[in-house]
């Protein structure tokens, strides 16, 4: 998509090209972000700069252990919490240290397409799940799914592709199917970019045998710089014996520790959100418009993505047909669903406004071959 980018833009100019393609945030971070970063370079403390415990600084993780303890009811405490190269360092942390070579693990199609890569770096296989109709889990297809081999279901809500948010009934359906040894891995990269001031339910809380992959990448718009955590629910019984592995996998996958200026940063500004209403007003203009030219295109719940059915069965033909008109999209196949494309919301409002004729002529054009 990158290559095809590049070469569209020499050929009609950038002015021209539409790239609906990327999860790149386009805003910047908050200012409170940049304003903690600062205080930090600042204050210059001693022997900040370098090795700290593998897991993170102590005091950084009992303050987020805190509140986490205050937001699930849990008795979280700086043990439980691992800090991490952002969510996929959290996830291949917890992977490394669960899987054995040959087992399974559950993802829900479709899915991010990374969890692929990170199951099997870890000698895993890859056991692919479909959703409902609309997106969501469906707990018999999982149950069904289940074998002595399984070792962990991996759950992504807001969802990256389909900006599904699961509820709670769901979620509660789920822990009675992810019962010793079995773990949920929730990667939660998107969770504070939800809209229409809905409140995601929280997984730790819901799902007895889970674990948080927790990032600010999104959050913060910060993604390039690498900061995340990974919490282990205190109701596991072996939490303490994971929390163990988990430390020495991180040591061993080469992160040594998180960053460490970031996270003093995030333990200024835990809370410090992107002005998630621009993205809601760039899905309301997107969505809206969509809708009115006859695509299927339901709006996302939370996450940076809008994910509508292509007018075509054929996802990889319609996203030529965009492509003719400057549009770049990902196709549904990409996450294991044909029929859909994936359009991300990082995209500017202008660059919006000026793609909406493409995707009119894009879908009278295959409607009437
Ligand atoms: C669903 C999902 N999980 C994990 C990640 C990785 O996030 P991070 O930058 O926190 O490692 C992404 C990034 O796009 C994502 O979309």
């Amino acid at each position: 998509m990158f290559e095809i980018g590049i070469q569209l833009r020499r050929e009609r100019g950038a002015e021209n090209v539409f790239d609906f393609s990327l999860g790149n945030p386009e805003v910047e971070p908050p200012a409170a972000v940049i304003g903690a970063l600062r205080r930090v370079v600042e204050e210059n403390l001693p022997h900040t700069h370098g090795y700290m415990p593998n897991a993170g600084y102590p005091e950084v993780r009992a303050q987020l252990a805190r509140r986490l303890a205050a937001s699930t009811g849990l008795p979280f405490a700086a043990e439980h919490l691992i800090m991490t190269s952002g969510a996929a360092g959290a996830i291949n942390t917890v992977l490394k240290s669960i899987l054995d070579p040959g087992d399974e693990v559950i993802v829900l199609n479709p899915c991010f397409p990374e969890y692929r890569f990170y199951i099997e770096n870890h000698g895993g296989r890859v056991v692919p799940v479909e959703t409902t109709a609309d997106f969501l889990p469906d707990p018999d297809r999982i149950a069904a799914a289940v074998t002595p081999r399984t070792k962990a279901l991996i759950l992504n809500s807001p969802n990256n592709p389909t900006g599904r948010l699961y509820p709670a009934g769901v979620l509660r359906e789920l822990n009675a199917i992810v019962r010793d040894p079995l773990l949920a891995i929730s990667d939660e990269p998107y969770r504070p970019i939800v809209y229409d001031s809905v409140t995601p339910p929280d997984t730790l809380a819901l799902i007895d045998r889970s674990v948080l992959a927790w990032s600010w990448s999104k959050a913060m718009a910060i993604a390039g710089e690498r900061i995340g955590y990974l919490a282990i629910s205190p109701r596991l019984q072996e939490a303490a014996a994971l929390a163990n592995a988990c430390t020495f996998a991180h040591r061993i996958l080469g992160f040594i520790n998180a960053s460490a200026i970031w996270q003093r940063v995030v333990a200024i500004e835990p809370e410090a959100t992107v002005d998630v209403s621009l993205y809601q007003a760039k899905r309301d203009r997107l969505c809206g418009a969509l809708q009115a030219m006859g695509y299927d295109a339901p709006r996302p719940e939370g996450s940076l993505f809008v994910f509508p059915r292509t007018p075509i069965p054929d996802d990889i033909a319609f996203i030529r047909a965009l492509q003719e008109e400057g549009i770049l999209a990902v196709p549904g196949s990409g996450f294991g669903r044909s029929g859909y494309m994936r359009l991300s919301l990082t995209i500017s409002a202008p660059e919006i406004e000026r793609s909406l004729a493409g995707f009119e002529r894009a879908i009278r054009k295959v409607l009437a071959r």
